[in-house]
């Protein structure tokens, strides 16, 4: 059994990332216990070197870092706010990166992102994959779904015939990093 965390990187109730990380997490061929992160559910004070130092970090870092650290591998949709990662989740990186320096415990990572426009939330997904692959310990799968609200169906999931082999190719390469664990 494989625990698996998944994150939608968005603070939307509707946030179509958590969709697409929840399809792709439930598309791996393995048992699995999946673990749905809310980033609602670790709101924080906005980073700041000044309230780490007169405050501490702040326990959610630590409950949600612990989340981390517990599983067996991170399934993560990058939601994209004008170009870059949302405020709730950059803030929630922010505070688990000065805990330790291997941020994501060295777990297995797939990384994804979608957006109702043509580049999906590219952008963002490249920033992530080239910062998180730095001196990684595995290789970090990405894909990126464009148009969601047309290539997605919760039941038939991704639509597009093309697209659709893209991420069932990116799910292997994901599944083959999980059974060298
Ligand atoms: C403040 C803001 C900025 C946005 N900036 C971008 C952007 O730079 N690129 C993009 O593709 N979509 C952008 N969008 C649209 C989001 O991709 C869209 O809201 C998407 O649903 C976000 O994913 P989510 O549903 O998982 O939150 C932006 C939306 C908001 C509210």
């Amino acid at each position: 059994m494989k625990r698996i965390v998944v994150i939608g990187a968005s603070s939307s109730s509707k946030s179509i990332n958590r969709k697409l990380a929840n399809y792709a997490a439930k598309s791996i061929s393995f048992d699995t216990e999946i673990i749905d992160l809310n980033l609602n559910d670790f709101e924080m004070p906005i980073y700041s070197e000044d309230l780490q130092n007169s405050l501490g970090i702040p326990q959610k870092a630590f409950d949600f870092k612990r989340e981390i650290s517990e599983s067996d591998a991170l399934v993560l949709s990058l939601a994209e706010h004008n170009g870059s990662y949302t405020a709730a989740f950059k803030n929630i990186y922010d505070w688990i990166s000065v805990i330790e320096a291997d941020i994501w415990c060295s777990k297995p990572i797939l990384l994804l992102s979608t957006s109702n426009g043509v580049r999906g939330g590219k952008t963002v997904l490249e920033t992530a994959h080239s910062r998180f692959s730095r001196d990684y310990k595995y290789q970090i799968p990405y894909f990126s779904l464009p148009n969601f609200n047309k290539n997605f169906n919760i039941n038939e999931g991704i639509l597009d015939v093309r697209l659709n082999q893209d991420f069932q190719a990116v799910i292997i390469d994901f599944e083959n990093i999980l059974n060298e664990n």
